[in-house]
């Protein structure tokens, strides 16, 4: 949600700055902007939309300098226009931010009131103008920085950039995640160290509350009370190649096919080959005393906690309670002994579930977290994070990190139960055994992708779409919802098979395609009577199952997609990769943004 960088180096900022940002694109792309200062000269250009607008404009009127800072925009405070993007710029000094500044109105009132002229709608601004006050009042540009820092409420990363000072960006963090990457002689910031990539490995990550001092020669850095602290450089490795289409026409396309490939690599994690027991990292978790089970995420992340509440439950017996990050974090919910509290997200930074997990801290008896990014706050901030090695995922939608949740869910949850004396052995092995065969029935599913396509080219003339499923399927159909509708823009909701006829199938003509999610398991015949119920209504059913199914259900269908055969428990991670399938090829079809959908943005950093 905004990226934002900074480069102190020895050629041209501006070329260095655009490639950091387009891998920086997927935190939001409705303007971008950079800043440099070449010849003690600090001058800026903008350009609103995609980053390629920014590329254009720098062709026409280009900027020199070897020091700069760069932003790419997911709107907030004020809609997406040139004057809104960043960097802001008040007198001597340019801003970028990302996060929100709570307290921007009550700064700005203060700000009128000194006379200070104000040419935007965003809180950004606010923190400009500060500086610039700040500076007029004769403080040097680290102090006025510093000052203007003392007084920001809310969540930010930030990096100012001076006229005049070639050799100098104040980068702040408190709230959303900032990176300082050491070269040699050059200095970077950046909202990741995926933006840094190519440029460095070394980095290292601000805690909150830090403020760094970047030179050439390094970075000082001083902690929220203003204390020098040396905080650790990480060599990161980053395989540039990671982070790019790898041949296919979108990263969305690329992360699905990725994911045989990635789940493999979770499961060489948790379930090593020489044991039939689930590996947990550092000092792992004993679920033997554990109560209750607390599990909080937003969005795709929310449906993988929906999916694994069906494990812990069938599997380990263990009551589990799922809450969206957004609604839990302001009800107060009562978190009795003995419960465990688990963050599943792909970022790492969601601002919801980052405040869930602190609301959280005091009180349960341990904090776990599931993320992709391992040095993240939510993983930083929690007693156990569990890795999901996704790799990096580009595409807003999200696909290779939802199964890779999955993955390690499962494993916890058999974890669980091994624990809780729910699971023998010989039940424990025979689960590790499926589990390692999910890399190559995954490889299958992602055979029917020309099936999928051509059911896609019919769902795309849609204005609305169904997705039922039972059971384990029923989180499964949420996710095909959201999916379909984030990047296609179809209307799409799903219910659980059961809830059809307490409202939805009102809805149901000839023209409502309904996918119903059903591989041939124990409650296959509920769902398919379900099916039925749409069937009599002239409902278009696209049905999703194995080849059983379709022989036994599948007759009167309007289309068919044959999935391979799985242990019950596993179809989730099976039926994901249809269900992404047909949201992309459906998305294509109409042409639309895939991997980055309108109004979207991948980390939402802001709540
Ligand atoms: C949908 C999607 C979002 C994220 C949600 C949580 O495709 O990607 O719904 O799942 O914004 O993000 P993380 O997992 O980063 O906390």
């Amino acid at each position: 949600m905004c990226g934002i960088v900074g480069v102190l180096g020895n050629h041209e900022a501006a070329p260095i700055l655009v490639e950091a940002l387009k891998r920086l694109e997927y935190r939001g792309y409705d303007s971008a902007g950079i800043a440099t200062v070449n010849n003690g000269a600090l001058r800026r250009r903008r350009a609103v939309g995609k980053l390629v607008n920014l590329s254009d404009l720098l062709v026409h009127e280009p900027l020199a300098g070897k020091s700069g800072i760069g932003h790419t925009r997911w709107a907030t405070h004020g809609a997406p226009s040139v004057s809104n993007a960043h960097p802001h710029r008040a007198g001597a000094v340019a801003v970028v931010h990302n996060g929100i500044i709570e307290n921007y109105k009550e700064l700005r009132a203060e700000l009128l009131n000194c006379g200070m002229e104000f040419r935007t709608e965003t809180d950004t601004e606010t923190v400009a103008l500060m500086t610039e006050r700040y500076l007029k009042e004769g403080l040097a540009p680290v102090d006025a920085a510093f000052r203007t820092l003392d007084q920001l409420e809310g969540a930010f990363a930030l990096a100012f950039l001076f006229d005049g000072e070639e050799d100098l960006i104040v980068a702040a963090r408190k709230g959303s995640p900032l990176a300082i990457g050491h070269g040699d002689g050059e200095m970077f910031v950046g909202s990741d160290a995926i933006a840094l990539a190519p440029l460095t490995d070394r980095i290292t990550y601000l805690e909150e509350g830090d403020r760094a001092v970047v030179t050439r020669a390094g970075a000082e850095l001083r902690n929220a009370r203003g204390e020098l602290v040396n905080r650790e450089t990480k060599t990161i490795q980053i395989d540039a190649t990671q982070v790019d289409k790898g041949g296919h026409k979108h990263f969305m396309a690329k992360e699905i096919a990725e994911q045989p490939h990635v789940i493999a690599e979770a499961i060489r994690h948790y379930l090593p080959v020489e044991e039939d027991a689930v590996r947990l990292p550092g000092e792992g978790v004993d679920f033997s005393g554990v109560e209750r089970l607390t599990m909080v995420a937003c969005g795709t992340a929310y449906y993988a906690c929906v999916t694994a509440k069906y494990w812990f439950e069938q599997i380990a017996r263990l009551p589990v309670e799922v809450d969206i990050a957004s609604e839990f974090r302001y009800r107060e919910p009562p978190i009795p002994g003995k419960t465990l509290a688990l963050f599943v997200s792909q970022s790492g930074e969601t601002a919801d579930t980052l405040a869930a997990l602190r609301y959280c801290q005091e009180k349960a008896d341990k904090i776990l977290s599931v993320v992709n990014v391992p040095e993240s706050s939510i993983a930083r901030e929690s007693d156990l994070a569990l890795p999901i090695f996704a790799g990096p995922e580009i595409g807003v939608a999200s696909t290779k990190a939802f199964t890779c949740q999955l993955t390690v869910l499962l494993a916890l949850a058999l974890k669980a139960a091994c624990d809780r004396g729910h699971l023998s052995p010989e039940e424990m092995s025979e689960y590790a055994t499926a589990i390692r065969g999910l890399p190559n029935v995954l490889s299958s599913a992602l055979e029917q992708n020309e099936a999928i396509r051509l059911a896609a080219q019919k769902v795309s003339e849609a204005r609305d779409v169904l997705f039922l499923g039972r059971g384990l399927m029923f989180p499964l159909a949420l996710e095909g919802a959201l999916k379909l509708k984030e990047i296609s823009y179809i209307h799409a909701e799903a219910y659980a098979s059961g809830e059809l006829k307490h409202g939805p199938i009102a809805l149901i003509d000839k023209n409502m395609p309904v996918v119903v999610l059903t591989p041939r398991d124990s409650l296959f015949d509920k769902s398919v009577s379900n099916m039925q119920e749409v069937l009599a209504r002239k409902g278009k059913v696209l049905m999703i199952s194995d080849q059983d199914g379709i022989d036994e259900a599948g007759d009167d269908v309007w289309c068919a997609i044959r999935m391979p055969r799985v242990k019950e428990a596993l179809s989730p991670i099976l039926y994901a990769i249809p269900a992404q399938l047909l949201a992309y090829h459906t998305a294509v079809a109409k042409g639309t943004d895939v991997d980055q959908p309108r109004n979207l943005a991948k980390s939402v950093t802001v709540e």
